[in-house]
């Protein structure tokens, strides 16, 4: 363990870890009924087109959301992109306005602009990090046509007050809920919010399909629509009924996407123990801040952030991302620095001033988490941003030497 300043890594220590540590290292369940899954559906043929495996992991997105409907796609940003066509946000007025926050995945932002919306981005909330609902109706113009709030880390953002907001302006209300499998709202499951909500099960979320993603939705005509957009506009063997593209899921994806879904429980589990774990052993550390769960709610807890006050702490994030690194962990900025701030919507117009989302974008710190890290690891990685911390003149003086 790493208690003095000399034994890390940037002074010449030994990196605390012979293999890197990653943030999202992917999950598996269990091999072999994956395998199993796989040489079942070699043996019928059907590796994609709505196959038994699709067919089966959209029945349990159903039962696990609650949700009337859940559409698999190849990927949660065409999920987003199938959801603002068949909800006609897209499609209808070129340039129509999408408000949207800065601080997600620069998926949020592209899967509308490649539609042909002007994303308008909107300041989030400090203590959340969600989009911030006191802000979004001063962005409204006779333009906007949707909003689109992101619950980020899994923490669902206000859904209530934004349903409030889309109904008195008359705008449609979607959820990207790629970080938010598993997660509740005042008890109701994500999945079921405003006209549609988007999950992404990439490699890296805690439930995963290599890649893949799903819309689920209440609405019947809705559904139906996403089904035709999904698969080029098909209703039958020839019959081509609507503009489409192919959003399909394959079979593959499905397989691991169900042996991913038979360990949620466990997963979940895993990253509750470790973030409790994180949350103890990080506490009292000067200028590091955790963000929590709320314990009201379900979570999947498969983020591990903290804030780092580079002034309380004597460093920055990217200082202790900096001395992590050295050791192997590689922890992550995330999101930086806010969609607002990359291209295409950078050279477009002047930067909104969204103060939060810079703030925020400028202190997160992302820390390994998931099935692939034990508890002795944690310690680890805790032991060294502490150790860092309490000899912050001298890591500073170090990594200026370094740079
Ligand atoms: C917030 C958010 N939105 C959208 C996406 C896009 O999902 P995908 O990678 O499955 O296309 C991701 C993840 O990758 C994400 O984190």
């Amino acid at each position: 363990m790493k208690h003095h300043i000399d034994e890390l890594a940037i002074f010449g220590g030994q990196p605390a870890f012979t293999q890197p540590l990653h943030v999202g290292r992917p999950n598996l369940g269990d091999r072999q009924r994956l395998m199993s899954r796989i040489d079942e559906l070699l043996d019928r043929r059907w590796l994609t087109n709505d196959g038994p495996l699709v067919q089966e992991f959209e029945r349990r997105l159903v039962e696990f959301t609650g949700a009337k409907h859940c559409i698999a796609t190849c990927n949660g940003t065409v999920a987003l992109e199938l959801a603002a066509r068949a909800t006609e946000i897209a499609g209808a007025v070129n340039e129509a306005e999408v408000i949207v926050p800065a601080f997600t995945f620069v998926a949020t932002a592209h899967a509308l602009r490649w539609l042909g919306l002007r994303p308008v981005f909107c300041d989030i909330e400090p203590a959340g990090h969600t989009i911030d609902p006191e802000r979004v109706e001063a962005l409204i113009t006779p333009r906007t046509r949707a909003i689109v709030g992101v619950h980020l880390w899994g923490r669902p953002c206000h859904i209530d007050r934004l349903q409030q907001i889309a109904e008195r302006h008359g705008l449609a209300l979607l959820f990207d809920a790629a970080h938010a499998f598993g997660c509740t709202f005042r008890g109701g499951t994500i999945g079921g919010f405003g006209k549609a909500e988007i999950f992404s099960f990439h490699a890296t979320k805690f439930v995963n399909a290599f890649e893949g993603g799903a819309i689920a939705t209440n609405d019947d005509v809705l559904a139906a629509r996403l089904r035709l957009m999904r698969n080029f506009g098909f209703a039958g063997y020839d019959q081509v009924v609507s503009l489409g593209v192919n959003g399909k899921m394959s079979e593959v994806s499905a397989a691991m996407g169900l042996t991913s879904l038979e360990s949620c429980h466990e997963f979940i589990a895993v990253n509750r123990r470790n973030h409790e774990q994180y949350r103890h052993e990080l506490s009292g550390i000067a200028g590091l801040t955790m963000l929590a769960y709320d314990p009201g709610e379900q979570s999947n807890y498969q983020y591990v952030v903290a804030e780092v006050d580079a002034e309380a702490a004597g460093l920055s994030r990217d200082d202790l991302v900096e001395v992590l690194w050295a050791e192997n962990v590689l922890a992550r900025r995330y999101f930086f620095p806010g969609c607002h701030r990359m291209e295409p919507y950078v050279s477009a117009s002047e930067p909104p001033h969204l103060p939060v989302t810079d703030r925020v974008a400028g202190s997160v710190l992302l820390l390994p988490t998931g099935t692939t890290i034990g508890p002795a690891e944690i310690t680890e990685i805790c032991a060294i941003i502490r150790t860092a911390v309490s000899g912050a003149e001298r890591v500073q003086q170090k990594l200026r030497e370094r740079r």
